[in-house]
């Protein structure tokens, strides 16, 4: 397992950041590259109860003898990344493409504005919308314009494929969950840009058939913040009595919570050319779950809930999460 990909299955915060951390810990990866749209994501990674929300950086900086890189296709916010470096301390091991779409402060105001996507379809408000718009009317600004980047730029494709043709292992991140996809989901209420893992390798220049692992991320009860359909979304009440609020890592607005929807499960794995499934909140199927480590350990309701969710998706279920901590998971991927 060479080339391994990391997307969402449900509408975002499925739990990719986490997924992608254990898996660079116990993998050791040569090189991690985000893909995806850019700081409108917000990944969350916690370890040793400390919670890290991460924009730019990608998830696996916890494993630090990994190259941590950004892929060509995502877009980049000099301020927020600049802002991550220093507080991770990644400096000497991150890399951004050189061409790189730049998010500058008149795309996050035109984001924002009154008349404008934040309002329409509930964005995130970080620009990425008008970014990508001008970065298509070949407007924007690349990595390599911007003098505060010159100490970080590189050619991510080449950096990739090197370390594949060396037989390293490398994996690619993706963001925003494939229900907000640009292609594939609730258009118009979608993110720019399609989500799904063909365009995480797009965005990385990574071909298709250098692809080895797709691994897609569910969550038990998806969530979604912003606007736009929602089959299977609960009365706020119901997720209250069930104990699961959540509130999103960026915006800070509350999620809507729904239960597990087996039709988009299926579709998402169909698109993504889903090999392997994460399931994350099993802890919230059953509280008695919370922090196991062996699936011999889980109980017959969240074995039964992991059953019914693998016919869904069509692949084996390799990773459960049972908690928020990185060493909460159940990894099988040595089992199949
Ligand atoms: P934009 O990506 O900021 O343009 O927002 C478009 C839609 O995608 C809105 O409904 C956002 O709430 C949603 N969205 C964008 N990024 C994320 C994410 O990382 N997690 C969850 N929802 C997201
Ligand atoms: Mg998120």
């Amino acid at each position: 397992m060479s080339c391994t990909i990391i997307v969402g299955g449900f509408f975002g915060d499925e739990g990719k950041g986490k997924i992608v951390a254990h898996i660079a810990m116990k993998d050791r990866p040569v090189i991690i590259s985000r893909g995806g749209v850019g700081p409108n994501a917000g990944h969350t990674v916690t370890v040793d109860a400390h919670a890290y929300g991460v924009r730019m950086v990608p998830s696996g900086f916890v494993y630090p003898d990994a190259r941590l890189m950004i892929g060509s296709g995502v877009l980049l916010d000099p301020r927020v990344f600049l802002r991550e470096v220093e507080a991770l301390k990644v400096k000497d091991r991150i890399f951004v493409d050189k061409r790189c779409g730049v998010i500058e402060a008149h795309h996050i105001e035109r984001d924002r504005g009154s008349d404008h996507l934040s309002k329409k379809i509930g964005t995130t408000g970080t620009g990425c919308g008008p970014a990508n718009a001008d970065r298509v009317l070949r407007v924007a600004k690349q990595a390599k314009d911007l003098p505060e980047l010159a100490g970080y730029l590189a050619d991510v494709p080449l950096e990739i494929n090197h370390a594949l043709d060396a037989g390293d292992r490398v994996i690619l991140e993706g963001s925003q969950g494939f229900g907000i996809s640009l292609y594939f989901g609730t258009y118009p209420f979608v993110t720019s840009k399609d989500t799904s893992a063909s365009q995480v390798a797009a965005d990385n220049g990574v071909g298709p058939t250098r692809v080895d692992e797709v691994i897609v991320v569910f969550k038990a009860y998806p969530t979604r913040v912003g606007e736009g359909p929602f089959s299977t979304e609960m009365a706020p009440d119901m997720s209250k009595t069930l104990g699961i609020e959540e509130f999103g890592t960026v915006t800070h607005r509350p999620r809507r919570i729904g239960t597990w929807d087996g039709e988009m499960a299926r579709y998402a794995a169909m698109i993504n050319g889903c090999t392997q499934a994460a399931i994350t909140g099993i802890d919230r199927v059953d509280t008695a779950c919370l922090g196991k480590t062996k699936y011999s350990e889980l109980t017959e309701k969240a074995k039964r809930f992991i059953d019914a969710a693998e016919k869904d998706i069509g692949a084996p279920v390799t990773l459960i999460s049972t908690g928020p901590d990185i060493d909460h998971i159940i990894d099988l991927r040595s089992e199949i």
